[in-house]
């Protein structure tokens, strides 16, 4: 694919932030960092709902809630074409985190993982949306 360069104006003090800031994370320059910013931006935006993405749900829930354990469990077998794999992790006597890997369009993921996320004995969820690598 073709890179293409362009300028940024950038106020020094903002741009020393930054620089510390990609740093921190282990960016080895700032290219690399502002790709990654370009992308996330492009994703949160959820202006393009038919973009093809891999998600990840992770969630916390209360497995004593037997009725919640068979909803997830429903969850994943009808939604069988987008989830790709998922794992369980007991964390105390009471609650479980889970998480799947799904793959599909970006609202389907996200109507998957507020269907998880909102179902009562959920306590915390989130969805990682990351582009589908071949739009990269
Ligand atoms: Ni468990």
């Amino acid at each position: 694919m073709k890179l293409v360069r362009f300028g940024v104006s950038v106020k020094e003090d903002l741009l020393k932030q930054f620089d510390f800031s990609i740093n921190q994370k282990g960016y080895a320059n700032r290219s690399e960092a502002i790709r990654d910013l370009i992308r996330l931006s492009l994703l949160k935006g959820e202006d393009n709902p038919s973009a093809s993405a891999i998600g990840v749900i992770g969630y916390v829930f209360n497995h004593r809630k037997r009725e919640l354990q068979h909803k997830l469990t429903h969850i994943g077998h009808r939604r069988l074409g987008e989830v790709i794999s998922s794992m369980h992790i007991h964390i105390d006597e009471t609650h479980c985190l889970e998480v799947v890997v799904a793959k599909g369009i970006v609202k389907e993921l996200q109507e998957l993982a507020d269907e998880i996320i909102s179902s009562r004995g959920v306590i915390y969820g989130e969805l990682i949306l990351s582009p589908h690598p071949k739009r990269l």
